[in-house]
């Protein structure tokens, strides 16, 4: 059985159902895939509702409606079904649409999951997309929404670029009218709205010395190259606005700098998705801009928002999307500065820190991911935060990178365990996992992580890396 059997095997459920509720999750691949499933339901007259979930667990179980609709949890699910057992949900009233690792159960729930047909380069926005394009060919402007769910859950980043049917789907975009692909362009955030220095000062992947993390000697790096920076009327350009000779100009020059500090040219480069039915200069022309838009949404508790702008408003939606943005980012840069300036507990396979309540608990896994590549980045990170909410439980996030899951790193496994064992409950991916568990068990919990990590790096064949 492939996934296409799968999509079939689900499709006949959604066909079946008189009414449908959709469970998804708050970031932006939640928030895509809802948007995508959703839109493609009701447009085959179906009644359907959705619900936004920070995280399956316990205490959000009450917002799954106890009714006779189908249930289809997206982009959360495949981790957590021993929690819809224990909540009574018959194999019935359940479909799981994911791309998290599954755990199982006694109960056989329906599942349309990539990761179970090997597909680790594909979020669950991707999932949805295929799904809605089975049920209607007429349902590739959705593709769109599933570029933009599988760029903000990173699929991108380690290949620059998307790869396999999370690529073909970029195809169905293109024919839609709605996508464009850049193939060789700058491999770095924010090309549709800021202007070139900011982008590239804020940038460190790949780090160029003297220009990343470094806004004004980025200035004068691309002052000395003689283009043209601002309009006639003193606006700054961004990016996307330059000529193709421009752009080469700038190019070449970084590729100089980077060969002159011996580091790899590679990933100056990447495959950049732009969606021409949007205005210029604004974030909903990117994917990685109109992902990190959803995500400030829903990491700030207005999912419902962001689900609104994927519908097309532009009105008060948008005109809220793009407050909680600039919100967003500012405390984004604030947290992570915290993390650096406070520092990390180094163990020997682990660095760790708390952020306490100063930052909400849906943020933190973002300040970890930024925060690796300027510290230990051999060394996954860590961080535990306060549940606002609950005094009781600690919320925890942890993030590494494909250097150390080559060498045997699975942070999805370890948060599992750890957390199980401390009578928690975690889960996530290798590269990116999270749990919640008990605020007087941080400590065991910390390094039962650490010891978990140095088993798996011990298990794997250093031969092998
Ligand atoms: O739901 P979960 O898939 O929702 O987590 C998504 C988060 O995990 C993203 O915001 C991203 O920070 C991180 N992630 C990552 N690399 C991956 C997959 C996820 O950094 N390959
Ligand atoms: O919350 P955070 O962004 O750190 O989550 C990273 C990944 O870990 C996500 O894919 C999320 O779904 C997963 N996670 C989980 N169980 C938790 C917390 C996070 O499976 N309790």
């Amino acid at each position: 059985m492939g996934l296409g059997d799968d999509i079939r095997r689900g499709l006949s459920a959604i066909r079946d159902a008189d009414e449908v509720t959709v469970i998804s999750h708050i970031d932006a691949d939640g928030i895509s895939t809802e948007s995508i499933l959703a839109q493609a339901i009701a447009r085959e007259g179906i009644p359907v509702t959705s619900v936004f979930v920070r995280q399956l667990e316990p205490m959000a179980m009450r917002h799954v409606p106890k009714d006779a609709s189908l249930k289809v949890f997206t982009d959360l699910g495949a981790g957590q079904q021993s929690l819809l057992e224990e909540h009574g949900l018959s194999a019935e009233e359940v479909l799981i649409v994911d791309h998290h690792v599954a755990q199982p159960c006694e109960t056989e729930y329906q599942q349309v999951n990539c990761l179970d047909h090997g597909y680790t380069k594909m979020s669950a926005a991707g999932v949805a997309y295929l799904m809605a394009k089975e049920l209607d060919p007429g349902n590739i402007d959705l593709a769109k929404l599933a570029v933009v769910g599988n760029v903000g859950d990173m699929m991108a980043r380690e290949t620059c670029g998307l790869v396999g049917p999370a690529r073909e789907i970029v195809e169905d975009g293109v024919a839609a009218g709605n996508v464009l692909v850049r193939k060789r362009d700058l491999n770095c955030y924010g090309t549709s709205t800021r202007p070139i220095h900011v982008c590239l000062g804020y940038s460190d992947d790949p780090y160029i010395a003297g220009i990343s993390n470094n806004t004004s000697a980025a200035l004068r790096f691309l002052q000395k190259l003689k283009v043209q920076l601002k309009t006639g009327d003193g606006r700054w350009l961004v990016w996307e606005e330059l000529s193709h000779e421009e752009k080469r100009t700038i190019i070449s020059a970084l590729t100089q700098q980077l060969i002159a500090s011996g580091k790899e040219t590679d990933r100056l480069l990447g495959e950049v998705y732009l969606f021409p039915d949007e205005p210029a200069r604004t974030p909903l022309r990117n994917a990685s801009e109109y992902a990190t838009l959803l995500n400030a949404c829903g990491r700030w508790a207005k999912p419902r928002i962001g689900a609104g702008v994927c519908r097309g408003d532009r009105g008060p939606a948008y005109r809220d999307a793009e407050y909680m943005l600039s919100h967003h980012r500012a405390i984004i840069r604030e947290l992570l500065q915290y993390i650096l300036d406070a520092g990390v507990t180094e163990l020997s396979n682990l660095q760790y820190t708390h952020t306490g309540e100063k930052f909400p608990d849906t943020i933190v896994g973002i300040g970890a991911g930024m925060a690796l590549s300027k510290l230990n980045w051999r060394k996954p990170i860590l961080i535990m935060s306060a549940v606002i909410d609950d005094a009781e439980i600690t919320k925890v996030s942890v993030r590494t990178n494909e250097w150390a899951i080559a060498r045997g790193v699975d942070l999805q496994d370890a948060m599992m365990k750890a957390s199980e064992a401390v009578g928690g409950a975690g889960g996530g991916h290798k590269i990116a996992a999270g749990a919640f568990i008990p605020k007087e068990k941080e400590e065991e919990f910390v390094n039962r992580v650490n010891r978990i990590l140095k088993e798996q790096s011990a298990l794997q064949d250093p031969d092998d890396s």
